[in-house]
């Protein structure tokens, strides 16, 4: 329940999608939300981040470097992660920057790596479960996933898995997922997890992936109480991005003096990773530093035979998707 004028205006502005997803709502919100992380906080941190060769990754990874923080800029597109790492050392000098390379939606491959990275003995104090797509038509992995189950939901779930222990390791280890506020529009339906029962559209295979990242978020949570191990969920606003020039080019035309840039849209996820706050709460969905309901309004949330669902359907298709899987040898 808001109490203070500036909650209340927050909440205004939450619910008006339109205020607050927009430059408007860290414009604003900057005048009262918590501080930022200290200088050089990420000093000796290593950083898993995945899409972090452009737009809010790239972002984000900018940010972290500018703390300190050592950035595994993970994703599928060499020339795009080699860019993204030239660019990056020149525009934040205090960071460091390692291409790796790994498509999500394939899990072995997804295994292989994070097994590889768990080999090098490194501590590890955040994964960002950060890359995105959105495929106009159905689409299967090799694995005959459906494509936006595979990189939202089954690669990032396998990431999470494999990399547990170096994230116990940092002994304040935190997971962010970036999901999106698109997730209000759906709620959990775990009936036609790969969409191959109702008609697919890409907006719709969207919106329910981004809602099972959430509730992943915080059955993760659960998963790894007492392991020194915080999960959370967040989502970065409307943002101009190459993902949303290409698969939203009208919206986001119709938007650009209001639509945040990549800076805004990563600055949750730079707090969640660097700031003292968040390791003492897990399991919340945040935006601009706040934690933010999961639903919108009188929407339901899902019961708990459906979460059990869901839980029990990513462990399975990922231990399938997995078997006899050997390290990757790293670099
Ligand atoms: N922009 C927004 O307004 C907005 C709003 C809400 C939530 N989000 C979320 O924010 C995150 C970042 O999105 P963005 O807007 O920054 O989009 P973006 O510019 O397209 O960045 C997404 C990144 O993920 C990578 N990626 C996609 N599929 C991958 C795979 N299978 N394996 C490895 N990497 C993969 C992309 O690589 P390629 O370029 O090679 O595909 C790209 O580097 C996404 O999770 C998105 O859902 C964005």
């Amino acid at each position: 329940m808001a109490t203070t004028l500036t909650d209340r205006l927050d909440w205004v502005l939450d619910k008006s999608v339109v205020l607050g997803y927009t430059r408007l709502g860290p414009a604003l919100r900057r005048r009262w939300w918590p501080a930022d992380p200290a200088a050089g906080s990420m000093e000796g941190k290593h950083v898993v981040l995945t899409g972090g060769g452009s737009g809010i990754g790239r972002a984000a990874a900018r940010q972290l470097g500018s703390l300190g923080a050592t950035v595994h800029l993970l994703g599928a597109d060499v020339p795009q992660l080699d860019r993204a790492r030239a660019e990056l050392a020149a525009e934040a000098p205090a960071g460091r920057f390692e291409t790796e390379v790994c498509d999500l939606a394939d899990l072995p491959q997804v295994a292989g790596w994070a097994r590889g990275f768990a080999g090098r003995g490194l501590a590890l104090h955040a994964l960002v479960n950060n890359a995105g797509t959105m495929s106009p038509t159905r689409k299967e992995t090799a694995q005959g996933h459906e494509l936006t189950l595979a990189t939202h939901v089954l690669g990032p779930h396998l990431m999470t898995r494999e990399l547990v222990e170096p994230l116990a390791a940092d002994g304040d280890g935190r997971v962010v997922w970036v999901t999106s506020g698109g997730m209000y529009a759906s709620t959990l339906r775990t009936d036609d997890l790969e969409f191959t029962r109702t008609k697919y559209s890409g907006e719709a295979a969207y919106a329910r992936t981004k809602r099972m990242q959430m509730v992943l978020a915080e059955l993760w949570a659960d998963e790894l109480a007492g392991r020194g191990v915080s999960v959370h969920s967040m989502h970065p606003g409307w943002v101009d991005t190459p993902g949303v020039r290409h698969f939203l080019t009208v919206s986001r035309n119709l938007t650009v003096p209001f639509i945040r840039s990549a800076d805004q849209g990563a600055d949750t996820i730079t707090w969640l990773v660097a700031s003292r706050q968040p390791a003492s709460a897990t399991g919340l969905f945040w935006h601009d530093r706040r934690p933010r309901p999961t639903t919108y309004f009188r929407q339901s949330r899902e019961t708990e035979d459906q979460r059990r669902l869901l839980w029990t359907y990513c462990q399975s298709a990922v231990e399938k998707g997995t078997e006899g899987v050997s390290p990757e040898t790293g670099p």
